[in-house]
């Protein structure tokens, strides 16, 4: 196995576990009162450089299309990070402009990125923070997403909090539309940018009483994805069924950043997991 792909694991002072590996600062598990709150997809691939199906790939620097790399997402979630340091319930890992040449012509930039990953301030959550730094002398554009997999029961779950805002409808080469229904349930491919969405968007599964409410910090837009069956069918990294398993739920800046020479930009997203009684979700 690549080296890179060895587990970092973290323990909450509540039982919390997190793992994640140096190949894309990638968390793969977020296990909260036993259960795992993440999907990662039994095809996922855990060998560079393709990126890993699920959890949470950081896509910098850029969000889809959404800059110059003639790749989807960018490449922080192919790259190789750097641990900076652990301890117990926090990682800080970072990547920079030289440990990706490969890609210098297609960005030519000057950067820094650290991730920080932690057992929430709150019971039963994970905060993700990110500092990107421009180190180089003319203005760096990038956009950005965490692009968190959510495991819950896609046939069944609501997506709240995003009626009444617009989105570019990404089945529909990106035709600007507003939400217009109470709640997201999944019945086909949804593919969805929401441009400017609250900071709190949450997942309710009635079935298991579950909650996960994912936070943003300074992050204006959500992304949420499932591909359903015939996409999930096209991608070699994914059951065909498996659609049926997992909501993304991604906070994004897919308007482009334009960071100057030596600022820097802080963002970041929590994911917390409550459970509730059954049929009994609380106001969000
Ligand atoms: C989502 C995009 O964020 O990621 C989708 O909105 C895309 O359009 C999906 O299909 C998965 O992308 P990838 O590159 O991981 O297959």
């Amino acid at each position: 196995m690549d080296e890179a792909m060895s587990l970092v694991r973290l323990r909450g002072k509540d039982g919390e576990k997190i793992t994640l590996r140096r190949y894309g600062a990638h968390v793969t598990s977020f296990v909260v009162k036993g259960r795992e709150a993440l999907f990662v997809s039994e095809r996922a691939a855990f060998q560079p450089p393709k990126a890993i199906r699920g959890g949470v790939p950081i896509c910098f620097p850029q969000f889809s299309d959404l800059g110059s790399v003639p790749q989807s997402h960018g490449f922080a979630r192919n790259a190789k990070w750097k641990l900076v340091e652990t301890h117990g319930d926090r990682a800080v890992l970072s990547l920079k402009h030289e440990d990706v040449q490969e890609w210098r012509e297609a960005y030519p930039h000057q950067w820094e990125v650290v991730l920080e990953v932690s057992t929430g301030k709150k019971s039963g959550a994970m905060d993700m923070k990110v500092r990107v730094t421009n180190r180089g002398k003319e203005t760096m554009p990038f956009t950005f997403a965490f692009h968190t997999y959510l495991r819950v029961d896609a046939c069944c779950a609501r997506v709240e909090n995003l009626k009444g805002l617009q989105y570019w409808d990404n089945t529909e080469n990106r035709e600007t539309k507003v939400d217009q229904e109470n709640h997201i349930t999944p019945s086909s491919e949804i593919d969805r940018v929401y441009l400017h969405a609250p900071d709190a968007i949450r997942v309710v599964e009635d079935s298991s009483g579950r909650q996960i409410i994912v936070r943003k910090q300074n992050l204006p837009s959500v992304v949420v994805w499932n591909p359903w069956r015939k996409k999930a069918v096209a991608l070699p990294d994914m059951g065909d069924l498996e659609y049926r398993g997992m909501i993304c739920v991604e906070p994004a800046v897919v308007e482009p950043i334009q960071l100057k020479p030596e600022e820097s930009w802080v963002a970041g997203q929590s994911i917390e997991v409550r459970q509730f009684e059954p049929g009994k979700a609380p106001a969000l």
